[in-house]
């Protein structure tokens, strides 16, 4: 039977560039309204009945060419050149079936998206400690994700940041499991709260950009279960998250979309799994082996990589028909594995109510702007609570609103210009937005149209001349210097800064050094502001001539918008370190084959010892800790009560805001297990965030969960307590907990 696209869209793709011209009319595939309905789909049409009774009902209905169909992305045009979506399955009509728009993803509808909003990157995100604000940001992504037609959105990406190194790390939640478990699970279900599949990437141990297509990953099986597999682990047994995507390298010598450890005794059997594994981009290497061991559909890659393009994965087509018929003849697929294949793709769609709701793209849609000012009010504030402020020396910051007279500040910076700013809000590569039509809000155009109120005067140099940055920085009662890192997908970093202009795929370095600006900057005026929009931690050898240091990360559109706020203290920069900043790139180096591995093979030999757990067990003093992040205020905290509760504890404390700002406190909870446990020296299992005015205290309780206490088992092959005296510490980053008590477990 012939399938769709009709003729029409795929002559007229064939020849747009960028959009197919199906203006005002649904495009083939979107859902027919109840009463046009092709009767024969009425068997699994009923919403009355569950996602698997649905998905039975279809798959048994459907022909073997239609179950192909669902199984890849068979459909033209190809990446980014339908409707600027990542990738699409083109829908069923007859069977009801939607089409499957895909689209990148973390920090907003990207790739050649336009008029969506573009949040703050994940590792910003992850440093708001903000679950709640977190559940918001994947609701507003989702909704925009729906407006525009789009129902797969392939984020959250929740690969731990084992080293600094990892030019991805910025689309990532940070170095620790439990933080980065507890920022994805809320952000699937805000994207799931709209008819959206969320996407949990890249699965698995994707943790480096060098040799991402190849490298193999050894890692011994308690590490990968605590650390690298527990994000994913929560996004599938807590939130519920429709898709996985397998990632493009190696684990223990098989490709990650053709590991049946990984795809099925993991995933399906240990964590129950019922909605859809999607390779990553080009991720694929076999029909028959890729099938049986869990993969269930296949996007291809695009038209113009090669083994020599780094950026997207080279691998052929396995799952189009021409593979799959063959395999499926000769008994190397089964039939009962396609028929699971299709029904673990319709069983999400179901349940999240594409069947019901989902429109379709089209170019009305394309052209729509969907990014309202309520979105970009949750984008502000995100970039304002996931910024760390890592020094404030004499309380530089805030700024009182207004002195008499007013003030000169100095601007200084590329980054802190419009077209800087609007160039820098994200890292390079798939999670990069369009950034149109170009609303990126900068430092210097926030500042100056509040200038009129504060009665200050602004002046701007690029920095690109050390002698302009230093000239107008002397001039100034204050100096704000704007530096910006580059990071991006396919490459990995260092700690050194170069000034980006990031593409959507690539990220180019301009000329100029950003750290030697900094340094003009310092030197020429005390009261100094640096800010560092980067995607990870960077060489800082003018810290101890710094005044404040902001650490926004990659903040998104309202970026610029989110500083002028904090310079004069309208927000709070309330985040928390979600990854230890080291000294210099010689401290916690790995050896060669542990990152980025030798012949391939990338031996985490560092076993549980990743970030602040190196740093505990080595009595190393990195230049800022995990957790760590300064404020407005001060904290104190008191009274810590453990009371057992089942295999877990209710952990309750008070903490008192100190200073004279209202504020909000991250209290951090970390336990330290009995030695027997073979445990790093302690481990973040709670935290919460509450603002607090001026003298304010509040009880706090936090509930720690048995996994709290358990450790992953390689003889049972599970989560065990290793009985003994449980240590708890609470405070406020993870070098500072001065309370202390302890639970016996087991
Ligand atoms: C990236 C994925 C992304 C996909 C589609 C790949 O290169 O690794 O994260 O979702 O492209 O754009």
């Amino acid at each position: 039977m012939p399938l769709p696209p009709t003729r029409t869209r795929r002559l007229l793709v064939a020849s747009a560039l960028a959009v197919p011209l199906t203006v005002g009319t649904l495009a083939p595939g979107t859902v027919p309204a109840a009463s046009a309905r092709p009767a024969a789909c009425a068997a699994w049409m009923d919403p009355r009945d569950s996602a698997d009774e649905r998905a039975e009902a279809l798959v048994a209905a459907m022909s073997t060419t239609q179950k192909l169909h669902m199984v890849t992305f068979g459909d033209t045009p190809p990446y980014l050149l339908y409707y600027g979506t990542a990738g699409h399955v083109t829908g069923i009509p007859e069977l009801c079936v939607p089409d499957l728009v895909l689209s990148d993803a973390g920090s907003g509808v990207a790739g050649l998206q336009i008029g969506t909003t573009t949040f703050p990157s994940g590792v910003a995100q992850a440093s708001t400690w903000n679950t709640d604000l977190q559940r918001e940001v994947g609701r507003v992504i989702g909704r925009e994700a729906h407006r525009k037609g789009i129902n797969v959105m392939l984020g959250p990406g929740m690969n731990i940041a084992r080293t600094p190194y990892n030019g991805r790390n910025f689309e990532y939640f940070g170095e620790d499991p439990h933080l980065a478990a507890e920022m994805t699970v809320p952000f699937i279900r805000g994207i799931q709260d709209n008819p959206v599949i969320a996407d949990a990437k890249h699965y698995a141990l994707n943790d480096q950009e060098t040799d991402r297509q190849t490298v193999d990953v050894r890692v011994d099986e308690r590490t990968a279960r605590e650390i690298y597999l527990a994000p994913f682990e929560a996004a599938v047994t807590r939130a519920d998250v429709g898709s996985v995507m397998c990632s493009y390298n190696r684990v223990a010598g098989e490709y990650a979309c053709e590991n049946e450890a990984l795809l099925t005794d993991v995933l399906r059997e240990d964590w129950s799994f019922d909605g859809f594994v999607v390779s990553d981009w080009g991720a694929v290497h076999s029909t028959a082996a890729s099938a049986m061991a869990g993969l269930d559909l296949e996007m291809h890659a695009v038209p113009f990589a090669t083994p020599a393009t780094p950026v997207f994965g080279a691998g052929g087509r396995y799952f189009d028909a021409a593979s799959m018929r063959p395999a499926l003849a000769s008994g190397a697929i089964t039939r009962a594995r396609l028929d699971e294949m299709v029904r673990n793709i319709v069983r999400p769609m179901f349940r999240e109510g594409l069947f019901e709701r989902s429109t379709g793209t089209s170019l009305v849609r394309y052209l729509a702007d969907v990014s309202t000012r309520a979105h970009r009010r949750v984008a502000t504030r995100v970039a304002s609570e996931g910024t760390v402020l890592l020094k404030n020396r004499g309380d530089l910051l805030p700024l009182a609103p207004r002195v008499a007279g007013g003030r000169t500040i100095a601007v200084i910076g590329y980054a802190a210009n419009p077209v800087g700013a609007a160039s820098t809000t994200a890292g390079g590569g798939s999670s990069h937005g369009s950034g149109l039509p170009p609303r990126t809000t900068s430092l210097l155009t926030s500042l100056l149209a509040r200038a009129a109120d504060t009665g200050d005067r602004i002046l701007y140099a690029e920095g690109s001349s050390v002698i302009d940055a230093q000239l107008i920085a002397s001039l100034a009662d204050l100096a704000i210097v704007v530096a910006a890192d580059g990071s991006t997908e396919a490459a990995d970093r260092n700690l050194s800064m170069q000034a980006p202009v990031c593409a959507s795929l690539l990220c180019l370095n301009l000329p100029v050094d950003q750290e030697r600006m900094v340094e003009a900057v310092v030197a020429a005026n005390p009261n100094n502001v640096v800010v560092l929009d980067t995607g990870g931690p960077v060489r800082m050898p003018w810290l101890d001539d710094a005044g404040a240091v902001l650490l926004p990360w990659f903040g998104g559109i309202q970026h610029g918008e989110s500083l002028a706020r904090i310079v004069y203290g309208v927000d709070e920069p309330s985040g928390r370190l979600p990854q230890t900043l080291p000294r210099s790139i010689e401290q916690n180096r790995f050896p060669r084959a542990a990152y980025p591995g030798i012949g391939g093979v990338a031996r985490y030999s560092e076993r549980l010892e990743i970030g602040y757990r190196w740093y505990d067990a080595h009595r190393a003093s990195p230049l800022f800790p995990f957790g760590f992040g300064l404020g407005y205020s001060t904290f104190r905290y008191s009274d810590l009560t453990v009371t057992p509760d089942g295999r877990g504890a209710v952990v309750a404390f008070r903490v008192r805001n100190t200073g004279d700002r209202t504020a909000a406190a991250v209290p951090q909870v970390y336990v330290e297990a009995p030695r027997a446990a073979g445990s790093p020296p302690r481990e973040l299992r709670g935290f919460t965030k509450l603002t607090l005015r001026p003298g304010e205290s509040r009880t706090v309780r936090i509930r720690l969960g048995e996994r709290a206490f358990s450790q992953w088992s390689v003889r049972a092959h599970d989560w065990r307590i290793t009985p003994g005296t449980y240590g708890v510490r609470v405070g406020s980053h993870s070098r500072d907990l001065p309370l202390r008590g302890v639970v016996r477990q087991g």
